[in-house]
């Protein structure tokens, strides 16, 4: 049971939100990247979604969990990630803006080097982010450290509560229905700008890794009744209860706004074949995906999220997976700060 663009606004301005970001991003026809592949490619540019210089998929979800936090009466806001995390960047940038204190616990995955604090995490502290480091033991997964980062925010929520003090909780990539609802809106936003040109697409493509944006695009997807395939390509290995989890977002999210449609496990496409070596670890065919969109566009996807998805794309047309002449929509995630950070992250790319 679908509902129209109007309608689907309507049901969005139920719940609390502030204003983080600039809309509608644009969406572009790649002409040089169309011709070199055989299909017709678009870009939606949601690494222009911010208000700081550096935008990105999670200024859409922040506009609802800081939304949520204000109405809450929240005065601090914890997050969780890895210390180049851009949703912990623009989590810190979004809370300072709207009067609250942003507190980081941060998986050291590839650890920083405490006198010389680059990209993401330099700006962390340049938006006065209280910042943990949780460096990995021995052994250690990125998975089971972010298990014990959420349990330290845990623990320092409820010493701070004891003072009286109120937090919100964001979880690793504002992956609750709250954040969902962001690209519920984005899907409603792009639906719009698809109608008044005239477009459609076959196949989307994004990158996943917390979930979030995937559940949320699926919901919008799904709310207006589109007949977009929506292809999710992983920056890290995820477990076998991640359509569950994404699937469960999406319907809290649809919840929220009191939609009556419904998403389901089946939903999902997730493509596991592109984030090797592992979360944060360079990849051969990421460097070519960034280098070609770089040099036929002029436009930056990042060697962890965007540039993954860009080559999961990119092996999709190759390999005739997409049929040529197809519609297909790359939505940006943004992430290109990450250009600036450890050498470990970025890999070889000139
Ligand atoms: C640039 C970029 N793209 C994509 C993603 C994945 O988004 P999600 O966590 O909503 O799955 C992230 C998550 O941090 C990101 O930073």
């Amino acid at each position: 049971m679908s509902v129209t663009i109007n309608e689907a606004k309507t049901m969005l301005r139920k719940v609390p939100r502030v204003s983080l970001g600039f809309f509608p991003t644009p969406l572009c026809r790649l002409d040089s990247m169309s011709e070199e592949l055989g299909v017709n490619l678009w870009i939606k540019r949601d690494d222009f979604t911010g208000s700081n210089l550096f935008g990105g998929n999670k200024t859409r979800k922040l506009e609802f969990l800081i939304g949520k936090a204000v109405s809450d009466g929240a005065e601090c806001v914890f997050t969780y990630g890895a210390t180049q995390s851009n949703h912990a960047m623009q989590t810190s940038w979004a809370a300072a803006k709207n009067g609250l204190k942003p507190i980081l616990y941060l998986a050291a995955v590839v650890p920083p080097n405490p006198d010389d604090f680059k990209a993401n995490l330099l700006l962390d502290g340049i938006y006065g982010a209280e910042i943990h480091i949780v460096d990995l033991e021995e052994g250690e997964s990125f998975a089971d450290a972010e298990r014990r980062s959420f349990q330290m925010g845990k623990e320092h929520i409820a010493r701070l509560a004891e003072q009286g003090i109120r937090s919100y909780d964001i979880p690793m990539g504002g992956a609750n229905e709250y954040g969902t609802l962001g690209y519920v809106n984005a899907i409603v936003e792009l639906a719009e700008q698809m109608e008044e040109a005239g477009l459609h697409f076959d196949h989307l493509y994004h990158s996943t890794g917390s979930g979030g944006t995937m559940a949320g695009i699926v919901a919008g997807r799904n709310l207006l009744g589109l007949d977009v395939q929506v292809h999710s390509v992983t920056a890290m290995e995820v477990d076998e209860k991640y359509a569950a989890r994404a699937a469960r977002n999406a319907n809290g999210a649809l919840d929220l706004i009191d939609a009556a449609v419904r998403v389901s496990e089946d939903d999902f496409i997730i493509d596991q074949n592109h984030y090797g070596p592992g979360y944060e670890c360079p990849s051969e065919e990421a460097t070519e995906a960034i280098q070609l969109l770089a040099r036929k566009e002029g436009i930056l996807v990042d060697p962890v999220y965007s540039g993954k998805a860009f080559a999961g794309l990119i092996a999709d047309v190759r390999s005739g997976r997409i049929p040529a002449g197809s519609d297909v929509l790359f939505v940006h995630t943004g992430g290109s700060t990450v250009f600036f950070a450890e050498k470990e992250i970025i890999g070889s790319l000139v």
